[in-house]
């Protein structure tokens, strides 16, 4: 079986390495030897250290590579929409199998490779592309195909689950948390994909078309970061038993006609410590996955760094060769269910709200009453005198409110209308409340 490599930075570096150590269990698993065809980079002159490879097998000629017809399987771990998504349509109408882990091109356009896929008669794995080395996509490709998955919940990345964990620990406000995250080799240069929720949101999109068995794209994914999420916000969390986490939902539902529909979005959310979510700590990922008959299972481990992915990309390789050497494909995507995708504001969450308010008669009324006119219903209030909230220092009173389920264009319709109440100096935070209802 013949590869061709298709980057060699961070991950590809480490497949590259694999292949060479892992050489004769691989060729003894998949039933005959594996062979680097090419490793197709950027930069010749980039020093790779001492990465066990002959330096003829480099080229920057990825479509001469791709093209060659002395290469069964594509491996592409360089990242971004184009060129990536031309090279893999390629490989894919030639009937060559390709194993990738980019999660952006898959949620910006996975419709154009499954459909090479399925003209070439093609295999496409891509079990990296969300959550790293934890296997989670063929589980719910293939172990899950026999039940009907409700809601999938996810931690799925570690540079912003590092920054929140850095935050619940020691206090740290978002910038402090983000610069330890740099630091240590965490955060990226431009942390905006991690931090904005992009990464996330692309991996939401992945999971959601494989749970529903209907395409989900970046596009559909309602989308918010943690860049304002502040220390005040995690005190809250704290007192009320909760942390804060940026979290992928996948939720099937039915929409305002009653169609059974799906909603997916990333926006960091607090969770009660009780929730299997909340110990998941520094840069790992775990996802919750809720299915009808198996129940709720859970999937934990690393979803980022070199080798780690590496491991998610060489299963995907044994697993193409050993199709093609038996001369059959992997099931073909399965979207056959097409539901549609909610828009947000239908999406049932919970909100918390900490309003900074004058202490006088009437106030909780009327607050109350705006509450009551978006037929939200609130589950829990608390009154603080000002200064022993950490929401409200120098305000007359602090009232956190917590409510039980709304569509989130209620619940933001009536943090509106708060913002309007005179006796309501300021909102001190809101934030959505997953899990414990
Ligand atoms: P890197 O930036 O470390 O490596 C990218 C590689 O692609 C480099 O070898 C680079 O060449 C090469 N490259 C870039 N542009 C071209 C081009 N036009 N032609 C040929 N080669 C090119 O990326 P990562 O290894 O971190 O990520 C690779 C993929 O894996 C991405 O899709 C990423 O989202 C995904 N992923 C990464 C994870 C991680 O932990 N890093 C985790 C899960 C998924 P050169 O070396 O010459 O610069
Ligand atoms: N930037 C990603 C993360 C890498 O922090 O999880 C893995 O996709």
């Amino acid at each position: 079986m013949r590869l061709a490599i298709l980057g060699c930075g961070t991950v590809g570096s480490e497949v590259v390495r694999l292949l060479h150590e892992q050489s004769a269990d691989l060729a003894a698993r998949i039933g005959a030897p594996l062979e680097i065809a090419g490793i197709a980079v950027r930069r010749l002159g980039r020093d790779r250290g001492d990465l066990p490879v002959a330096p003829e097998l480099f080229t920057t000629d990825a479509v001469g590579l791709v093209k060659s017809d002395d290469v069964d399987v594509v491996v592409e771990v360089v990242g971004g929409i184009e060129p990536a998504r031309s090279w893999l349509v390629d490989a894919l109408r030639a009937g060559k199998s390709v194993v990738t882990a980019n999660k952006a091109l898959l949620a910006e356009d996975g419709a154009s490779l499954h459909d090479a896929a399925a003209d070439g008669g093609a295999d496409l794995y891509y079990e990296a592309a969300v959550a790293g080395a934890i296997p989670l996509l063929r589980p719910l490709r293939e172990s899950l195909h026999g039940d009907r998955i409700n809601r999938v919940t996810g931690i799925v990345n570690g540079t912003t689950n590092f920054i929140l964990s850095a935050m619940d620990a020691t206090g740290a406000g978002f910038a402090e948390a983000l610069e330890e995250a740099t630091e240590l080799g965490y955060a990226e240069a431009d942390p905006t994909a991690d931090v904005e929720g992009f990464d996330a949101a692309a991996k939401a999109a992945i999971l959601a078309s494989l749970a529903f068995h209907t395409r989900v794209g970046a596009a559909d994914v309602h989308r918010e970061g943690i860049t304002e999420v502040t220390a005040a916000d995690m005190a809250s969390a704290k007192a009320m038993g909760c942390t804060i986490k940026l979290l992928c939902i996948a939720a099937r539902g039915t929409d305002a006609a009653g169609r059974e529909s799906v909603s997916v979005r990333v926006h960091p959310a607090m969770i009660p410590l009780s929730h299997p979510l909340a110990s998941v700590g520094d840069a790992y990922n775990a996802v919750f996955v809720e299915a009808e008959a198996a129940g709720p299972l859970m999937f934990y481990g690393r979803g980022a760094g070199g080798a780690a992915t590496a491991s998610a990309v060489l299963g995907d390789v044994v697993a193409v060769c050993r199709n093609r050497l038996a001369g059959v494909r992997a099931p073909s995507e399965s979207a056959y269910a097409d539901l549609a995708v909610r828009p947000m504001g239908e999406a049932l969450t919970r909100y918390h709200v900490s309003l900074d308010v004058a202490d006088k008669p009437g106030v909780l009324a009327a607050v109350a009453g705006v509450f009551a006119r978006h037929d939200v219903s609130i589950a829990t209030v608390r009154q603080a005198p000002a200064g022993t909230e950490p929401a409200g220092r120098g305000a007359d009173a602090v009232l956190v409110i917590v409510t039980h389920t709304a569509p989130d264009a209620a619940l933001a319709a009536t943090v509106e209308d708060l913002r309007g109440l005179d006796a309501v100096r300021s909102i001190a935070s809101v934030l959505r409340v997953e899990g414990g209802e």
